[in-house]
């Protein structure tokens, strides 16, 4: 998608893979930092990895406690730190490397964009208190989610996980288990639907898909997961995860480049990559 981004935008760059062991993941950033990359991407398990190993961290990356977008700044004679693009005469003899965390805002924006949920004053059902259903929940708090219900197979995380939301936002209302009415949003942040043959992620003796408006499943492969073909059947809106991918990109290609980034030519890139059409 970032290629396909970079051709539209007429950017001469290019998005490549490395496989990196996590135990060379210093030697790697310095390495892309000596070669003066705009930036890098990291994945699991580098992106909790990654914190210990930045010059400074951008507030998204403090709060959600993981990088998964690295911006690589040079320092200019005066002594102010600049994206490397703005470089292109006289490179600067010193970089540093900048954590940022996109992963969070790419599912706020997705829920937005993709299922059109207002998340402010929203009732959500969470299920999964991993970690992708930790960032999820504190997101959702983040934007001012009238109520959260958690639910996760072991209870003790989605307590531990609505203690945290808690101290961070005082003012939230968090409850562990599912709601008795009805909600706007479910979002399934388990593992539940990778596999043929999974169960669903909830208790249907619990709670009907006939009380949610909008369901979200982070799932994107396949694109329909048996919650998402539930969901349809039941009258609500349905998106998968692959939103939340392509509006993570978004915004790092906006952090590496400074522009805007071509949202549809993004989604119609990994679209084609994922699903073949
Ligand atoms: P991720 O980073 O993708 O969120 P994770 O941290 O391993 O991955 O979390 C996986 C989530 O799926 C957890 O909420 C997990 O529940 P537990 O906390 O009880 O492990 C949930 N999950 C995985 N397999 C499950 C299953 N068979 N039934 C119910 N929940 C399951």
């Amino acid at each position: 998608m970032h290629n396909a981004a970079f051709a539209d935008r007429g950017l001469n760059w290019r998005y490549l893979a490395f496989e990196v062991p996590p135990q060379q993941l210093k030697e790697a950033i310095a390495g892309a930092a000596a070669m003066r990359f705009a930036g890098l991407n990291l994945t699991v398990p580098h992106k909790l990895l990654a914190m210990e190993l930045m010059d400074e961290l951008h507030d998204s990356a403090r709060f959600w406690g993981a990088v998964n977008v690295i911006h690589f700044e040079g320092r200019t004679a005066e002594g102010a730190w600049r994206a490397l693009r703005e470089f292109e005469e006289n490179p600067p003899e010193s970089v540093r490397a900048v954590g940022y965390n996109t992963d969070a805002d790419g599912l706020a924006n997705s829920l937005k964009e993709d299922l059109q949920v207002e998340l402010a004053g929203a009732r959500v059902l969470l299920l999964g208190a991993g970690g992708a259903g930790r960032a999820a929940a504190l997101k959702l708090a983040a934007e001012s989610a009238a109520e959260l219900y958690l639910v996760n197979r072991t209870a003790s995380k989605a307590i531990a996980l609505a203690e945290e939301i808690l101290r961070k936002f005082p003012a939230a209302k968090v409850q562990v288990g599912y709601p008795a009415g009805n909600v706007n949003l479910v979002v399934n942040a388990t593992s539940l639907g990778l596999k043929s043959g999974d169960e669903l992620p909830y208790d249907v003796t619990r709670f009907s898909l006939k009380q949610a408006e909008a369901v979200y499943d982070v799932i994107y492969r396949p694109a329909e997961t048996p919650l998402l073909a539930q969901a349809s059947a039941a009258g609500c809106r349905t998106a998968n995860g692959l939103g939340m991918l392509v509006h993570q990109g978004a915004k790092a290609f906006e952090i590496w480049t400074g522009q805007a980034a071509p949202l549809a030519v993004m989604r119609r890139a990994v679209e084609q990559s994922i699903y073949g059409h």
